[in-house]
């Protein structure tokens, strides 16, 4: 039986990481507010980032903190998402995930084979552009990406430890959660919350991520909390968690949520 893990929460920012002490995180699971998407222009402005490339200087100075509380070994997941937008030379491509693996891969992390989970759309037929014509129609944006990364060499863990072979996952699960792309996970509901969308991703994400990368009785951090996706499904599966919230209304709703589940 999973005894559930604890959760912290913690009302802060992501660069900063306050109170969580160097090394003592086994695994970090997140998706920051996308750059280029019109849901997080205003929380870019708030901090003084108008510019792409303004807005990944402030998710760089996340990934130095995010490396700075890994352990050795310790594994870095971020969800993130290309952004089209038309600006004044056009419609164009903001490639999000080439600016993460650029800057994690310059705060110190090794970059590892990624994952894209496909988000299965209602809309199949979704085009861009000039619809049948040549040559001006777009290919749809579908995919996610899933950026891996570990600071340092891997971990060394005894032989048979014990923790490590109850976290074993079938060959079924193998096969499905280690192949490069994920098209079994539905995208979850937006909620809305402080007048916006927190952009929650489906627990599903996390949970995989959280059995293929860490142990029962480790940390699981999540910098940009959101609505604490990544902290429930840690918490099911007897990781304790940290989440970091700069959101004060969110924050204060994943501290309830977090009293509540440890008084149960
Ligand atoms: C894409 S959402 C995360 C959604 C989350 N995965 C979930 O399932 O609910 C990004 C979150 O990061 C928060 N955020 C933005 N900038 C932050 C910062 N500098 N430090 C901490 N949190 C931040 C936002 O308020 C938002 O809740």
């Amino acid at each position: 039986m999973v005894l559930p893990g604890i959760v912290r929460v913690i009302e802060g920012d992501a660069r900063r990481l306050p109170g969580i002490e160097p090394g003592s995180v086994e695994l970090v699971v997140t998706s920051p507010p996308y750059p280029m998407i019109p849901q997080w222009d205003g929380l870019f402005r708030t901090l003084g980032a108008t510019s792409f490339a303004a807005m990944h200087a402030l998710l760089g100075e996340a990934w130095v903190a995010a490396h700075r509380v890994l352990c050795e070994g310790g594994i870095l997941a971020v969800n993130i998402g290309d952004a089209l937008r038309t600006g004044p030379d056009g419609f164009r491509l903001w490639p999000n995930h080439a600016e993460v693996l650029a800057r994690a891969e310059a705060a110190g992390f090794r970059p590892l084979p990624y994952l894209l989970w496909q988000k299965p759309t209602n809309r199949p037929n979704a085009y861009l552009g000039s619809g049948f014509l040549p040559p001006n129609a777009y290919v749809t944006l579908d995919c996610e990406f899933i950026l891996l990364f570990r600071k340092g060499a891997p971990r060394r863990l005894p032989p048979k430890d014990p923790r490590r072979l109850a976290a074993r996952y079938s060959r079924a699960e193998r096969d499905r959660w280690f192949s490069q792309l994920w098209q079994d996970v539905r995208a979850a509901r937006q909620r809305a919350e402080n007048g916006g969308r927190t952009g929650a991703f489906p627990p599903e994400l996390p949970r995989r991520l959280v059995r293929m990368f860490s142990l029962e009785g480790e940390t699981v951090l999540d910098p940009f909390a959101g609505t604490g996706t990544t902290l429930w499904a840690a918490r099911e599966l007897g990781r304790n968690a940290i989440g970091v919230e700069r959101d004060p209304a969110l924050a204060a709703e994943l501290r309830k949520r977090a009293a509540g589940a440890a008084a149960r």
